[in-house]
């Protein structure tokens, strides 16, 4: 026997339940179904228990896909603005930290309640721990799970990327749609600690722990001035996790690690004193890495003895200092995936399949990836909301 919805949404995360919410508010009978037996996990665990729940700053250029464009369309029908208005009318406190990111006071837990409370307001049945065996479509959507069969009119795929295996990432949405004939893009760790060559681990390694400020760059992709960690490994940090998300398997990655220092007045000031280069360095880093700083660039003279040659290559090596990381700390660490179901094969407008109708992609699934800092949570309520309208 099988038991009918208008819609069954597949996967109680960030995306799933804003669109779970929206579509039952519009009057459909929503059943919303996920294999965890806690739902939200990632809300919970977000920003440090706090939930970077979105950024004041949201805009297309924050994304990365191999459609830029595609993301306009949910970010302008559901904008940051919208989200903040509702954690308003929850009364949640919340503050802005650095660069636009919106935090709650006190716990993630007040995101995922309010998004609950959305969905009770809609009617959405709700069953956590269930296995979905297998979805088609012999006429209406059927989903046959270790809990009955169910169909409905609409299925919305909302079962996130890969990252964080350990709290139930799966590849089911990439499986389903192929399944269903829709492609995937590549996909691989994004906003992910990255690691150093042996010889550079042999170096940095001992300074683990130390965090500068930095300006960091892949071979493509914008410059994230944020601070850099140093870690046993290789090096996590806003800064290193923002530039992981453009990085490509070979290519090397620039940074100035003295950004916004007028270097050259700051030497002029001291040019004639007898101060080791590595303790004028102190001035600005932390003493351990100014040291291991001037033993790499292979010069600790007297500031006074440096010529302007030797001046030259130090500014460069500051301001351009490359590093060619050899690969990353994968899923288990990553906040998100890059790549995901090819934007062709969906419409901007609905997040519905173009060639299967009834059938949606939303959230981190989709080739759509945020930056740092609330982007990717503000694209799973975008994604969602949309798709809420329509499915
Ligand atoms: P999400 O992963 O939230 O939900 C997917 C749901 O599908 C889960 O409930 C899962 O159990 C379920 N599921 C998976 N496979 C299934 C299957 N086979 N059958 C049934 N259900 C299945 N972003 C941000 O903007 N601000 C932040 O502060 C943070 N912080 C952060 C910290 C950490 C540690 C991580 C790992 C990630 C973040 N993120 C973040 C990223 C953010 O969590 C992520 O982009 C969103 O949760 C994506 O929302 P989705 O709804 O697409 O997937």
């Amino acid at each position: 026997m099988s038991l009918n919805f208008d819609v069954i949404v597949l996967g109680a995360g960030a995306a799933g339940l804003m669109c779970a919410a929206q579509a039952g508010q519009r009057g459909r009978r929503v059943l919303l179904l996920d294999h965890a037996v806690r739902l939200a996990e990632k809300i919970r665990i977000s920003g440090g228990g706090r939930c970077n729940f979105t950024n004041v700053n949201v805009r297309p250029e924050c994304y990365l896909s191999d459609n830029p464009h595609f993301c306009r369309s949910a970010l302008a029908q559901y904008t940051q603005h919208d989200f903040i208005k509702l954690v308003e009318r929850y009364g949640i406190a919340c503050h802005e930290k650095t660069l636009g990111q919106l935090f709650c006071d006190d716990s993630s837990q007040s995101i995922i309640d309010l998004l609950l409370h959305e969905c009770e307001l809609g009617g959405v049945e709700r069953r956590m721990g269930v296995t979905v065996q297998a979805v088609d479509k012999p006429s209406r959507f059927r989903v046959t799970t270790d809990a009955g069969v169910f169909e409905a009119d609409s299925v919305v795929v909302a079962t996130g990327g890969l990252s964080i295996p350990q709290i139930g990432a799966t590849p089911f949405g990439y499986r389903l749609a192929e399944q269903f004939g829709l492609r995937v893009t590549p996909l691989a760790p994004a906003l992910v600690p990255l690691t150093f060559q042996p010889g550079d681990v042999a170096v940095f390694g001992e300074l683990a722990g130390i965090a500068i400020e930095v300006e960091a760059c892949a071979e493509r992709g914008p410059a994230f001035r944020e601070a850099a960690l140093l870690t046993h490994k290789g090096a996590s940090g806003p800064a290193m996790l923002q530039v992981s998300s453009y990085w490509r398997p070979g290519e090397s990655l620039t940074l100035d690690l003295c950004p916004g220092v007028d270097l050259e007045a700051r030497l002029a000031e001291d040019r004639h004193s007898d101060k080791l280069l590595g303790n004028w360095l102190a001035g600005f880093w932390p003493r351990r890495f100014a040291q291991a700083f001037v033993e790499l660039f292979g010069d600790n003279r007297p500031l006074r003895s440096l010529d302007e040659r030797s001046v030259a290559r130090l500014f460069e090596a500051i301001r351009g200092f490359v590093l060619r990381p050899n690969g990353t700390q994968g899923y288990r660490k990553a906040e998100v995936t890059r790549g995901g179901i090819d934007t062709r094969d969906l419409s901007s407008k609905t997040m519905m399949a173009r060639e299967v109708p009834g059938l949606f992609f939303v959230g981190e699934l989709v080739d759509v990836t945020g930056w740092l800092g609330g982007y990717n949570f503000q694209w799973a309520w975008s994604s969602g909301w949309v798709a809420g309208q329509h499915c």
